[in-house]
């Protein structure tokens, strides 16, 4: 079935007036606020937990009319309700798009393929708590006998960003005994720094893979187990590698026994995988019953897309300001700054979902898309992240609409310290959309009695011209729920934009080229024959990684 696309629906020429009638009016944010004393009640939602402040965006009522029409055109609830479905919408690949059915409860059969996969899931989820129990209860043994007291996952790409961000996210909730390392690249240090840390009597290697092919991973893998084959033998390896895979034969050919291989389906696409068995390192490091509350927490914000109309609706209200943002205002990216340290990994991990989703421009059709299409996304912890690049949000060229994310209570006993981040967090976003006038800056220093010479000097260095939008997301705390909400909540958003631009958000033949071109690489830095086939400057680079002797 074809869908309208954003630049074919009726609404598209009408935005586009609209935010011209914008500009000539000179429509600020903040002149919003004045002609409305309500606008944070107006333009604000809460669901699943999840409250979004999203009034401090140039938007007005008509702005958010014309993208609900917008939406409507391009069917967004039918691809949405496909998805759902299992209908197969990843077209290019031929599958359907199910992450969801993974936090639905259990007995609530979903029939894909003749095959009830919500007994599939279960059955994999009931045997992931069967061993997170043995492990914390000390009946899982390492092959001396001590208890396992270090997990490390191996793993790249989705495999490795939502496991280790939920791991990290959640440290409040961990459970004793356990710490978490997570290894994914292929540069050695990363390996071996954590090898460093830890025993291989008391470590259990996760090898995750969805393909079970991916270059970095298997010579991770590899390599743990040439490190752990120094101290043991072959037959202890059971007690100490596990694979999370699709391909349980490749993870068998690999050495690990059916029995420990905990499997998913080619319908879990890598990025939004964590709510699969890619998972088991969350669930080991929190224990199964704080993993259910997070799966639970996604659950609560899948019944919310599906359930509220699209003017009420979190997910798509967050993506079609982001179609505003990004085809109408022309921002280009996307800033993420999380008022919550330990959040630090959020940044990276909305960076494959949203860029490896989103960032296409063929349509499903085959042609150019007619609009840009999925932002950069970017961004790192408050308040840290106002000693680096915050001038740039404040008063570069270029605007960048930021997703301010803070939790209203911390999970630390240091007041003080919460009231201050949350004051930094709402002053932000307030700068970015009051901005400061040459008068208000002039009349400042007078005061201050700076001569005016100075004055004339340095005015337009410290004036900024503020209409720069910004969302607030709040929080209640960062727990289970409230993060499997989140996650939830930006897996919507991106889905619902990709439905807008008539873009495959499901597939990534993006990263393919390079793989393909770092093999021949690699084979030519093994060999010392001539490199014809390669252009100068990689020819270049390849005789300087030679003369270094790196083969
Ligand atoms: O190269 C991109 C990618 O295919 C991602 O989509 C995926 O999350 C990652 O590689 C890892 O893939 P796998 O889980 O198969 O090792």
């Amino acid at each position: 079935m074809i869908f309208t696309s954003l630049s074919s629906s009726l609404a598209f020429p009408q935005l586009a007036q609209h935010v011209q009638n914008m500009r000539e009016q000179d429509l600020k944010i903040s002149s919003l606020f004045d002609q409305d004393a309500d606008r944070f009640a107006h333009f604000s939602l809460s669901a699943a937990g999840i409250f979004l402040d999203f009034s401090k965006n140039q938007i007005t009522q008509k702005t958010l009319e014309l993208l609900c029409d917008m939406a409507r055109q391009c069917q967004v609830e039918t691809q949405r309700d496909a998805m759902f479905a299992g209908v197969k919408i990843n077209t290019t690949e031929n599958r359907a798009v199910l992450h969801t059915a993974l936090r639905a409860p259990r007995n609530q059969p979903k029939i894909v393929d003749g095959v009830d996969i919500n007994e599939d899931i279960h059955a994999v989820l009931d045997r992931m708590q069967a061993f997170v129990e043995k492990i914390h209860g000390g009946a899982w043994r390492g092959a001396s006998g001590k208890v396992i007291t270090d997990i490390v996952n191996i793993g790249i790409g989705g495999s490795d960003l939502g496991p280790k961000m939920v791991s990290q996210a959640l440290r409040c909730f961990a459970h004793p005994g356990i710490a978490s390392h997570f290894v994914s690249n292929v540069d050695g240090h990363d390996l071996d720094a954590v090898l460093q840390q830890v025993d291989p009597e008391t470590t259990l290697f996760i090898v995750s893979s969805k393909t079970f092919t991916t270059a970095e991973t298997m010579l991770n893998a590899n390599s743990a187990r040439t490190w752990f084959l120094r101290r043991f033998a072959d037959a202890d390896l059971p007690r100490h590698f596990v694979a999370v895979t699709t391909n349980i034969s490749a993870a068998k050919q690999f050495g690990i026994a059916a029995e420990n291989c905990f499997g998913f389906w080619d319908w879990v696409g890598g990025r939004y995988s964590l709510w699969s068995a890619i998972g088991l390192p969350i669930a080991l490091t929190l224990g199964f019953a704080h993993f259910r509350a997070l799966l639970d927490g996604a659950h609560a914000m899948d019944r919310h897309f599906q359930e509220a109309p699209l003017e009420k609706n979190l997910p798509v209200l967050m993506a079609l300001i982001g179609i505003w943002n990004r085809n109408f205002l022309d921002h280009e990216s996307v800033s993420i700054a999380a008022y919550h340290q330990d959040l630090g990994a959020f940044p990276s991990y909305l960076q494959q979902l949203d860029m490896e989703s989103n960032g296409k421009s063929t349509n499903h059709q085959g042609q150019a898309v007619q609009v840009s299409t999925g932002p950069i996304i970017w961004g790192n912890v408050g308040t840290n992240a106002q000693h680096a690049y915050f001038q740039l949000l404040h008063q570069g060229s270029d605007i960048t609409p930021v997703d301010f994310i803070a939790t209203l209570k911390p999970m630390h006993v240091l007041p003080q310290h919460h009231r201050m981040l949350l004051a930094n967090c709402f002053a932000q976003s307030q700068a970015l959309m009051k901005g400061k006038s040459a008068h208000q800056v002039q009349q400042e220093m007078q005061a201050q009695g700076v001569d005016e010479k100075r004055i004339v000097e340095l005015v337009a260095h410290r004036t900024f011209d503020g209409n720069r939008p910004s969302n607030t997301l709040l929080l209640d705390q960062l727990d289970p729920a409230s993060l499997g909400a989140m996650i939830a909540l930006y897996e919507h958003k991106v889905a619902v934009q990709g439905f807008c631009w008539g873009i495959n958000s499901f597939d990534q033949w993006g990263v393919e080229l390079g793989k393909v071109l770092a093999t021949a690489i690699e084979a030519d830095l093994r060999s010392s024959a001539p490199t014809p086939l390669q252009d100068s400057s990689t020819a270049g680079l390849i005789a300087m990684a030679r003369a270094a002797k790196v083969s």
